[in-house]
């Protein structure tokens, strides 16, 4: 059985064309950049040429780079590193939203147990902010506002540019999670006024392990983030331990593909994600998207489905060669329903009765009819089981 990956939200496969450039710094180029002899002239090399192109990729400075090992450690050092930083001295009050990734929310949780206090921003049925309400919670002492750019589980896409410039015109640091925006939205931080900005290679055919946050120029001379790990001083003294090289070089070459091939992939994945809700919606019944098919990314499809439980359905497709997801990879094994969909004011029903259909770079049109085909038999089936019928609901 040929297996269908529409999980894309989770991870990417990684592009064989970033395994090429990976696969010599896992063989002679081993050297660790730090050392001054060839070696490590050559694995710095490398880093150099992975922070043009990671900058390049949001239009940013190389300077402007940070290496991590992913999006959760930049989302908890652009969070903590600058709550924890000079900027303290402002004040205790940060905002954020009651729909971003765990690593978003833990790193505030942490420090409301440290002494923060914290505003939550509530979502509209799009899952979006009130921009009159975010005006609204910033205050003198507000030192950092940070917001999702777009959603991991319903790919709700926020206004992020005007959030960003209310922020900024209130006096606050601003900060996004733009994992899941990240080689599919082009980015432009001129445009989107962020100081700090979180991405993850591995959401974009790059390799997990490898992520970067994006530090406006300047905010560290001011403000100096508090780094999350001590040691050697890498990283200019912002995250310390030996890169990861392969890694690194690879998320290179991942963002350079990317900004090129931005426009064509979303071309193509729109039109077969478009396929696929046509052909689900309607032969399906009681089959509702969770967001606004206009203000979502083209690759995602978040659904709720009555009578029907996520986790069955995604285990039932699974045993038919289908990869869904339900809620964020990153929280599965939980029993919880998605806190994004019921902050969107679905009810814990509802909430549990949703997929995530994700595509990308090599989802194929053969593969979206051949689900397209599968899906409504395996919801029939877990509605029959329950003693249900899909005419009745
Ligand atoms: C929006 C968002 N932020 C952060 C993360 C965490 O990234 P990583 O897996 O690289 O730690 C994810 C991963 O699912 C995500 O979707």
């Amino acid at each position: 059985m040929k297996r269908i990956y529409l999980d894309y939200n989770a991870a990417t496969p990684l592009d064989p064309r970033v395994l090429d450039v990976m696969m010599p710094y896992f063989k002679d180029g081993f050297g660790n950049p730090s050392s001054i002899h060839s070696f490590g002239m050559g694995a710095k090399c490398a880093l150099d040429r992975a922070r043009e192109q990671v900058a390049a990729l949001i239009n940013a400075s190389p300077g402007e780079i940070v290496f991590t090992s992913g999006g959760s450690e930049s989302n908890n050092y652009g969070v903590k590193g600058a709550a924890l930083s000079e900027l303290r001295k402002k004040g205790d009050h940060l905002v954020t939203t009651s729909v971003e990734h765990e690593s978003v929310l833990e790193a505030f949780r942490s420090l409301e147990k440290s002494g923060f206090r914290v505003t939550y921003l509530g979502v509209d049925a799009s899952g979006i902010i009130d921009l009159d309400e975010l005006r609204d919670s910033i205050s003198d002492e507000t030192m950092l506002v940070s917001c999702i750019f777009a959603n991991n589980e319903t790919g709700t896409v926020m206004p992020i540019a005007e959030i960003a410039r209310i922020v900024k015109e209130k006096g606050a640091l601003f900060h996004t999670d733009a994992v899941q925006a990240a080689g599919k939205i082009k980015i432009d931080v001129n445009e989107v006024p962020a100081d700090l900005l979180t991405i993850s290679a591995h959401k974009f055919y790059g390799p997990k392990g490898a992520g970067a946050l994006y530090v406006r120029d300047g905010i560290n001379r001011n403000v100096r983030l508090r780094p999350l790990i001590h040691g050697g001083g890498q990283e200019r003294g912002s995250r310390s331990g030996t890169e990861n090289v392969p890694a690194v070089a690879g998320m290179g070459t991942a963002s350079e593909i990317a900004l090129r091939e931005l426009k064509e992939d979303e071309r193509r994945i729109k039109k077969l994600r478009d396929g696929l809700w046509e052909r689900l919606s309607t032969s399906i019944a009681g089959f509702r998207l969770n967001g606004d098919i206009d203000g979502i990314l083209f690759n995602t499809l978040n659904v709720y489905i009555s009578g029907v439980s996520g986790d069955s359905l995604s285990m039932a497709l699974d045993l038919d060669g289908i990869a869904v997801s339900t809620g964020s990879a990153c929280s599965e094994g939980k029993v919880d329903p998605s806190h994004v969909l019921m902050a969107m004011g679905l009810s814990r029903e509802e909430a549990s009765s949703s997929v995530r259909f994700s595509l990308g770079r090599f989802t194929d049109n053969g593969e979206i009819e051949t689900a397209a085909g599968i899906i409504p038999r395996a919801v029939e089936r877990i509605r029959e089981a329950r003693g249900g019928s899909s005419a009745a609901l």
